[in-house]
Formats: structure tokens, sequence, C-alpha cells
């Protein structure tokens, strides 16, 4: 057995010892992320079917949308299908239209990319910083000062000659994006701001709830966020006009009438069931604990990891108070240890990690979208990976 090989195997032990010194009153197999109904979810669930309210009608929606609202801090909240959808209505509403560019990050979920070409327009990948994980803001300004021209009000990519419409940061894994130089980008060349809020409920940037900062914003409540619907999503905004036509939209825009079916423009079937809003408003009144527990389990893994150096355990910055949805772990460029080999130890134990997303600007389907130089977003790619970080493996320690 070679010296190096040898350490590898050591460090890669150490990093299992981490993780089940903080896992330790876990059961066999310790998923990424599994969801924790301890609440009032059976009786909200069984009241839509005791009811028969189980779908497009019912009460726990409009209770669901005021729940968010008022935890977020945001004036209106319109639940939808999914987080996908939600981004998609999102871009509508700030005017995307069909051959407008719209800057996303390279690393994040497919979603973001799916619903701009769901507009009929084209992503344009932006590089990621080390400090948030999210959109650089500052290379982004430098990169629009090479490529773009702003031509009476509209922002042109000089390149293509095509319109950059909006800019879509993602708060990943719950880590907000530095938004105040993002809003400086923003105004300077013209952009709309929809925040891809789908990782972020309970996280803020200077004391403010991301999904706040967009003109609208998106959240999701799949089955591995910090709340779950089963499936949901939803537009959050402050804007009153722009809040009532996402309601509108997302409901196949029919006009209010007792027996009349009068649709006065192409709508989308996208409004939550009562069924999955039922799910969620028990969800909402447990939220303060999950977070809770998340930035235990959070603290606990930074205190295990601080004494492994080949490894840096992501946390949040002086400027943001994150929800630690997700845990990740950056390996050090100069260490011995493999990613590969550290995925297959730990899920091999029973530890399930993964690494983050495939670089969106890798996969064909967007292989010849427009990108500016992407080294940071492809060096976090290839360096992290992510650990369970379930509400209920967090406990207070010390
Ligand atoms: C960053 C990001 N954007 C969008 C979505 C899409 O949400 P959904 O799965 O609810 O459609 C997700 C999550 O799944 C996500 O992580």
């Amino acid at each position: 057995m070679s010296r190096s090989f040898k350490d590898e195997k050591n460090i890669i032990y150490s990093i299992i010892n981490a993780i089940e010194s903080v896992v330790s009153h876990r059961e066999e197999f310790v998923p990424l992320h599994e969801p924790c109904f301890s609440g009032n979810e059976w009786a909200y669930v069984k009241d839509c079917l005791d009811t028969g309210w189980v779908s497009s009608v019912g009460s726990y929606v409009d209770r669901f949308e005021l729940m968010l609202a008022d935890f977020i801090g945001v004036k209106y909240a319109v639940a939808v299908v999914n987080g996908t959808a939600a981004l998609h209505i999102c871009l509508k509403l700030v005017g995307v239209a069909p051959g407008d560019e719209v800057l996303i990050p390279a690393l994040t979920f497919v979603a973001t990319a799916n619903a701009v070409t769901y507009c009929n327009a084209i992503p344009h990948f932006v590089d990621s910083e080390e400090r948030t994980l999210g959109i650089d803001p500052y290379k982004l300004r430098d990169y629009l000062y090479d490529i773009a021209i702003i031509r009476t009000d509209d922002c042109i990519n000089k390149i293509t000659g095509r319109r950059i419409k909006a800019v879509v940061p993602m708060h990943t894994f719950g880590h907000p994006v530095d938004m105040d130089p993002l809003l400086d980008v923003c105004s300077e060349f013209k952009l709309e701001l929809v925040e891809d809020a789908a990782e972020s409920l309970g996280s803020y940037y200077k004391g403010k709830h991301t999904g706040n900062f967009g003109k609208v914003s998106a959240l999701s409540f799949n089955g591995n966020k910090i709340i779950t619907t089963g499936g949901g999503g939803a537009i959050l905004s402050n804007n009153k006009e722009l809040a009532k036509l996402a309601k509108h939209i997302t409901t196949t825009a029919k006009l209010p009438h007792r027996w009349l079916f009068y649709h006065d423009m192409v709508g989308y079937n996208y409004r939550m069931p009562n069924l999955n809003a039922a799910l969620g408003c028990a969800q909402m009144e447990n939220l303060n604990d999950f977070i809770y527990m998340k930035r235990c389990l959070a603290q606990n893994y930074k205190a295990a990891f601080s004494s492994i150096n080949e490894v840096h355990f992501f946390t949040e910055n002086n400027f943001s108070k994150s929800n630690y949805w997700l845990n990740a772990l950056i390996i050090k460029r100069n260490s011995i240890c493999k990613k590969e080999e550290i995925l297959e130890a730990l899920n091999d134990v029973g530890i399930m990690t993964r690494p983050a997303w495939m670089l969106l600007s890798e996969l064909p389907i967007y292989g010849q979208c427009p990108k500016m130089d992407l080294s940071v977003a492809k060096n976090l790619q290839s360096f992290l990976i992510n650990i369970p970080s379930s509400s209920k493996l967090g406990v207070k320690r010390g």
C-alpha cells in the first residue's frame, strides 16, 4: 500500500467518523434529506378528505398563502403546483419574451434554465463566487461591460444581438447571494430581477428574508425542501398588480362567475390543490423549529470538521443568515482525497451524499447557450459534496 493511498483512506475514515459523530442518533441509512411530519399534517389532510375539499377549491390554499407571506415579510404569496411553474410565471410577469436572454447561474438545478426555455427565451450562464456559492455580482458586472450595451431602456448582448431581459440569482443550498451589488448591476444594466428562492425559505440577507429583493420570486415545496407540500411552489411579490396577475394566470385566467367559463388570456392550470396546501399549513407551523434544528446540525458539522484539514465545511457569510437547507463540504484543492472516492465510501456505509449538479452549460440541451467564464462554478462543482441535512438530525449541543 503506497503512503498516499494509506493517507487518503485515513482521511476518508475521519470524514466518515466526523459525520457519524454528528448523526450518532441515526438509523442504519442516513438519507440526504427527508421530510419531518411531527405536527398537524395528518389532521389537516384528513380534514380535506373528510370534507371533500381536496382539489382546486378550499380554505387551506388561502391560509397557506397568508402564512407564507407573513413569515417571509412579503405582501403577497400565490401558491402553485411546483417551483418550476412558479419560476416560469415569474419570468413571464417581468416581461421575458421569446428570443430574450436571461442570466442564470450555471451551478443550479435544471429547473432554473427550463423555466427560461418555457418562455422561448435563452439561458445565459453566469459564474458563481466561492463566498456564497451563488452568482458573482462583480464578475457579472465586468462581463456585462464587455458584452452588453444599453439601447433606450434595453440591455442588448452585442455578440448575439438579443435583449438580455432579466437575471435570476439562486440562493444555493439556502445561502443568500450577495444581493446589494447584484441590485446595482440590475439598475445599471436595466435588468429585471427574479429570485430563485426555491431553496431559501428561512434564509435572510442583511436581515431581510430572501424572496423580497426581486420584483417577483419563486419558492419550492418539493419533498426534499425545508417544508414540503408533497409537490408545490409559490410566487412572491410586494406588487399588488403583479400578485393579482400571478393568481389569474395560474388559475387558467378564468374570470370569476357563478357558471360562465370565460378566460381572458391563455392561462395555466398551476394552482396548488387544497390537499397539498393543507400539508403546507401544518409544515409552516413548525418552520421555525426546522430552521433551528438545521442550524444546530450545521454547527455540529462545523465543529466535527474543524480538525480535518483536507475539507472545508461551508458556512454562512457575515451578511447572511442561512437556513442550511443542504449542508456542503468542499474538498480542498490540494487534498489527496478524490471526490468520487469520498462519495463511494460514504454511500457504502449508508451515509447518503451526492455531488452538486452538473454545470447546466455542460448538458447537451444547454451546451449551445451563451456563457461567461465559468471557472469558479466549475471548481465548486468539482470539489463540493452535499451531506445529510434532514432537520431531524439536528440536536442542540453545548
Ligand atoms: C434551485 C431550484 N430551482 C427550482 C427548483 C424547482 O422546484 P420544483 O422541484 O418544486 O419544481 C428547485 C427544486 O427542486 C431548485 O432546487
